[in-house]
């Protein structure tokens, strides 16, 4: 990014990517943080879920979404995913020039320092859950911390079928969470970017003696800083764009574009498809 800065910099769109529509619970918490801001957003539709796949696949796929997404001239990346996050951030921030941030760094550290009895609860996808990125982080923060990871497959399905406040939901959830409540965590990180629209039932099972860390709402302002640091934060003109939003997915435009419109805070009018094996 060293030709751009400034204002001009400022002015171009953050790239923001997931497997599918769980990463909008950033982009939504983006939009609210930083209202100046343009997003093109990426749902990878066609090859969600991630949450079951290896470390190479989660690569190669965040690869050609990075190529994809700086077609678009974004100033940053944040991955909106937290499999993503853990599996291929690492990876991508050696091979690409331009500030990258994941969810998982921000959600670690908030919960770090949120936990009074040192025992941290984390729920998430398989691959995020077995990659110990959450551990590894926290552990950074503090090595006293005992994490207990817990991966609840059968979440994001329940939340894509629009089940936020059913009953069957709230079995799942409190048999899932059963274990790290008897462990006696005091906080748990939605370590899902589903999670967050489970919030209120969650909340309920686990009572308001467990501190809830949202790692998109941390994010968002992650991203603010970092944004500032960099001189790529819009200082306020607006962008010389009608659209301050953009979304692009690799398959299913119609039903991304109905979720979509079930949680942000405004309508989406145009969802593009592209396909994402040619970058
Ligand atoms: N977006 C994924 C995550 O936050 C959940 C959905 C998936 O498995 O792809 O881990």
């Amino acid at each position: 990014m060293a030709e751009i800065s400034g204002n001009s910099a400022g002015l171009a769109p953050i790239g923001v990517f997931d497997s599918g529509v769980g990463g909008l619970t950033v982009a939504r918490e983006i939009m609210r943080n930083l209202p100046n801001e343009h997003i093109v957003y990426f749902g990878d539709t066609a090859r969600v879920p991630y949450g079951s796949k290896s470390r190479d696949t989660i690569i190669r796929y965040s690869q050609q979404i990075i190529r994809f997404l700086r077609t678009q001239q974004v100033k940053a990346i944040v991955i909106a995913c937290n499999t993503a996050s853990a599996l291929a951030l690492d990876e991508v921030e050696k091979e690409f020039d331009l500030p990258i941030i994941g969810v998982i760094r921000s959600g670690a550290r908030v919960a770090a320092a949120a936990t009074v009895n040192r025992k941290v609860g984390v729920i998430g996808t398989e691959s995020t859950i077995n990659s110990g990125m959450y551990d590894q982080l926290i552990h950074e923060e503090d090595p006293g911390i005992t994490v207990y990871g817990k991966a609840c497959p059968l979440l994001c399905p329940l939340v894509e079928e629009g089940w936020l406040k059913d009953p069957v939901t709230e079995t799942v959830t409190r048999r899932y969470l059963d274990e790290l409540l008897e462990a006696g965590i005091d906080s748990l990180i939605l370590g899902c970017t589903h999670y967050p629209l489970l919030r209120s039932l969650i909340a309920g099972i686990v009572g308001d003696g467990i501190r809830l860390v949202n790692p998109a709402y941390e994010t968002a302002k992650e991203l603010e800083r970092l944004l500032i640091q960099k001189n790529l934060i819009n200082t306020g003109e607006k962008a010389p764009v009608n659209e301050p939003y953009k979304f692009y997915v690799s398959d299913a435009a119609d039903k991304f574009k109905r979720f979509a419109n079930s949680i942000l805070p405004y309508d989406i009018e145009t969802t593009r498809k592209i396909n994402i094996e040619e970058y």
